[in-house]
C-alpha cells in the first residue's frame, strides 16, 4: 500500500517517518547569547539579519535567554533602533509582525565609535551588564556587518578590550562572524587573517560563504555519500565532465563601488564556486564533522592544477555586458551603469576550465561559469557521463545515443534530475531520453530554514561545518591570485575582456563550453 502521509516512506515492509527526526535543536538545548551587530544601522542588517533572527523566533528555535545588541555609529535610543527595524522588515510582505514587540522587547543599542577604544570599553561594560539582566552567560557572538576595510579595525578593538576572551572550561564563549571578501588578493587574505587572529583562535572565526547555507547545497554531500549507486561512478572512469553554473541576470545593480575593484572571479568564483567544485569533487570524510569535511576540501584545493601563464587564456574566458534585452526590457551595459567607469576592464563573466589533479579526477574538466545580465538566473551542477562504450544498437538504431546526466539544481529548480534512455513505446525501435526528477520540497511538511537563520543557528551552536577555514581561504587564493595578477597587469588586458549582449549566454568565445551546460 503507498504511505498515506508523505512523510512516511515504506522500507523493506517497515514504514518510517522521515523529516521528523531533522526536527531542530529545541531552544533549551541552545545555549544563551547575545548577537552584537557592528553595522546595525545598514542594510544586511534590515534585509538579512534581523528577518532572519525574527523567523528563529517565531518558530521558537531561538536560546530561551538571548539579546540582540546593534551597534554603529549613529546615535539612536534603543527604541529607535527597534522601531528603524521593524520599519525596514515590514515592507517584507510575507513577515508576520503580530509577535514583533515580544521579539523587539529583546533588542537593544550601543552607539560604537569603531575606532575608539574608549567606545569599545563602554560597549564592554554596556554587555557585561545586560549579561546580568538578561541572563546570556556572557555568550557572544559579533557579527561584522560592515564593509570588509573595517573588520581589521574593530576585531583588533575588540580584542583590546577584552570581548574576545573566552570563560575557562567553556563557561562563556565569544565568537566572530566575517563575510566575504576575505582579502582580495593572496597576501591580503593573510593580512586579515593576522588580524583576527590576534584576538580570535580559529575555532572562534566564523567566515560565512552564504551558498554552504543553501539546502541544496548541503545535501549535495547528503547525496554523494548517503547513497551507494553514484559513488562507485562518481570518477574518471564514467564521468565525461562536471560542469558548474551561477548566472544571473541582475546587473551590478547600486553595488558599483564594490564590484569594480572585485569583478567576478574575487566576487563569485574565490568563494562560492570553489565551494561548489570542492563540494562536488572531495573524496568521503571520515565523519560528517565540520573538520573532518574542511579537511576534505582542502585537499580538493591543494589538487586543483595551477594554471602556467602560456596556457592560462586557453582556459579560462572573461567577458563584461554590453546593453541588452531581458524579459523584454532594455537594460544597460555595465560601463553604463551608475557608479561605473566608462572605461572599466572590469569582468563581469567568467568561464574557467578546472582540472582535479588526482586519481579520481584525472582528465575530467570542471567547467565553471558566472556572470551577470546572462539570459536567466539559473544555479546547477551538471555531472555529464560518459556515452555507453560499446551501442549493440547501431544497425536498428540510427540515432546517437545520448548520455546520461545527472544535473543537481540549486536554482530556481531546487531538484536532482537524471535523464537515461528508454524505449519508445511500439512496434518500433527507438530510444528516447526521459528523466527521472526529484523536487527538493517534495514530501516534506515542515517550513523551509533561511539561509542566514541556518548560519546563525550554527554560530550559536558552535558548528563551523558551513563556515570556510582558513586553509581553505588560502588555498583559494593562491589558485586565483596569480591569475588575477596576470589579466590584470597583463599589456592589453582589455584585450582580454569580451564583450557580450545582456540576455545571452555570455560571449561567442565561450559558448562551445558553454552549451555543454546550458539547455
Ligand atoms: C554574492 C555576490 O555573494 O552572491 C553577488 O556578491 C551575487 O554578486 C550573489 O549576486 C549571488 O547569490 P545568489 O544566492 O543569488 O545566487
Amino acid at each position: 500500500m503507498p504511505p498515506t502521509d508523505p512523510l512516511e516512506a515504506s522500507v523493506h515492509g517497515k514504514t518510517i517517518t522521515t523529516g521528523q527526526a531533522c526536527e531542530f535543536a529545541t531552544p533549551g538545548s541552545l545555549p544563551p547569547c547575545t548577537l552584537v551587530i557592528f553595522g546595525a544601522s545598514g542594510d544586511l542588517t534590515a534585509r538579512k539579519l534581523i528577518p532572519a533572527f525574527y523567523s528563529l523566533y517565531l518558530t521558537e528555535s531561538l536560546p530561551e535567554s538571548f539579546t540582540v545588541v546593534g551597534c554603529s555609529r549613529t546615535r539612536l535610543s534603543h527604541d529607535e533602533f527597534r522601531e528603524k527595524l521593524k520599519q525596514a522588515i515590514s515592507k517584507e510582505e510575507k513577515i508576520d509582525l503580530e509577535r514583533w514587540d515580544g521579539f523587539a522587547a529583546k533588542l537593544f543599542y550601543q552607539p560604537v565609535t569603531y575606532d575608539s577604544q574608549e567606545s569599545c570599553r563602554e560597549l564592554a561594560e554596556y554587555l557585561n551588564d545586560l549579561d546580568r539582566k538578561q541572563n546570556t552567560g556572557g555568550n557572544r557572538i559579533f557579527y561584522l556587518a560592515v564593509p570588509p576595510t573595517l573588520y581589521p579595525v574593530i576585531a583588533q578593538r575588540i580584542g583590546e578590550v577584552g570581548l574576545s576572551q573566552e570563560g575557562e572550561n567553556g563557561r562563556s564563549w565569544a565568537r566572530i562572524v566575517v563575510e566575504k571578501p576575505f582579502g582580495r588578493d593572496l597576501q591580503s587574505a593573510l593580512d586579515l587573517d593576522n588580524v583576527l587572529h590576534k584576538s580570535f583562535t580559529e575555532n572562534q572565526i566564523f567566515r560565512i560563504d552564504h551558498y554552504l547555507a543553501k539546502e541544496t547545497v548541503q545535501n549535495i554531500l547528503m547525496f554523494r555519500f548517503a547513497n551507494t549507486i553514484f559513488e562507485p561512478i562518481w570518477n574518471r572512469n564514467y564521468i565525461d565532465y562536471v560542469g558548474i553554473l551561477a548566472a544571473e541576470d541582475l546587473g551590478v545593480e547600486n553595488r558599483a563601488g564594490y564590484y569594480e575593484q572585485a569583478g567576478v572571479l574575487r566576487d563569485m568564483f574565490q568563494n562560492h564556486m570553489i565551494q561548489l567544485l570542492a563540494l562536488t569533487a572531495m573524496e568521503p570524510p571520515a565523519l560528517f564533522e565540520d573538520d573532518r569535511v574542511r579537511d576534505e576540501k582542502a585537499k580538493v584545493g591543494r589538487s586543483v592544477k595551477r594554471l602556467a601563464r602560456e596556457t592560462l587564456m586557453d582556459n579560462l574566458v572573461l567577458g563584461q555586458y554590453k546593453g541588452g534585452m531581458i524579459d523584454g526590457k532594455e537594460v544597460p551595459g555595465y560601463r553604463e551603469e551608475k557608479g561605473v567607469n566608462p572605461d572599466s576592464i572590469t569582468p563581469t563573466f567568467a568561464m574557467m576550465r578546472f582540472f582535479v589533479d588526482n586519481w579520481r579526477w584525472q582528465g575530467v574538466p570542471f567547467y565553471l561559469a558566472s556572470g551577470k545580465r546572462l539570459a536567466r538566473k539559473e544555479t546547477k551542477i551538471v555531472v555529464q557521463f560518459k556515452n555507453v562504450p560499446h551501442s549493440m544498437f547501431r544497425k536498428v538504431l540510427d540515432e546517437k545515443i545520448t548520455a546520461n546526466r545527472l544535473v543537481l539544481g540549486i536554482y530556481p529548480e531546487e531538484e536532482i534530475t537524471l535523464i537515461f534512455q528508454t524505449k519508445v513505446p511500439g512496434a518500433k525501435s527507438c530510444l528516447r531520453p526521459v528523466t527521472m526528477d526529484f523536487t527538493y520540497y517534495q514530501g516534506f511538511q515542515g517550513s523551509p530554514l533561511d539561509a542566514y537563520a541556518k548560519v546563525l543557528l550554527d554560530v550559536i551552536m558552535g558548528d563551523h561545518m558551513l563556515f570556510w577555514r582558513q586553509d581553505g581561504v588560502k588555498l583559494a587564493w593562491s589558485y586565483l591570485t596569480p591569475i588575477l595578477e596576470e589579466c590584470e597587469t597583463c599589456s592589453n588586458p582589455e584585450a582580454r575582456l569580451h564583450p557580450y549582449e545582456a540576455g545571452g549566454w555570455g560571449p561567442v568565445e565561450s559558448l562551445d563550453w558553454m552549451s555543454l551546460i546550458v539547455d
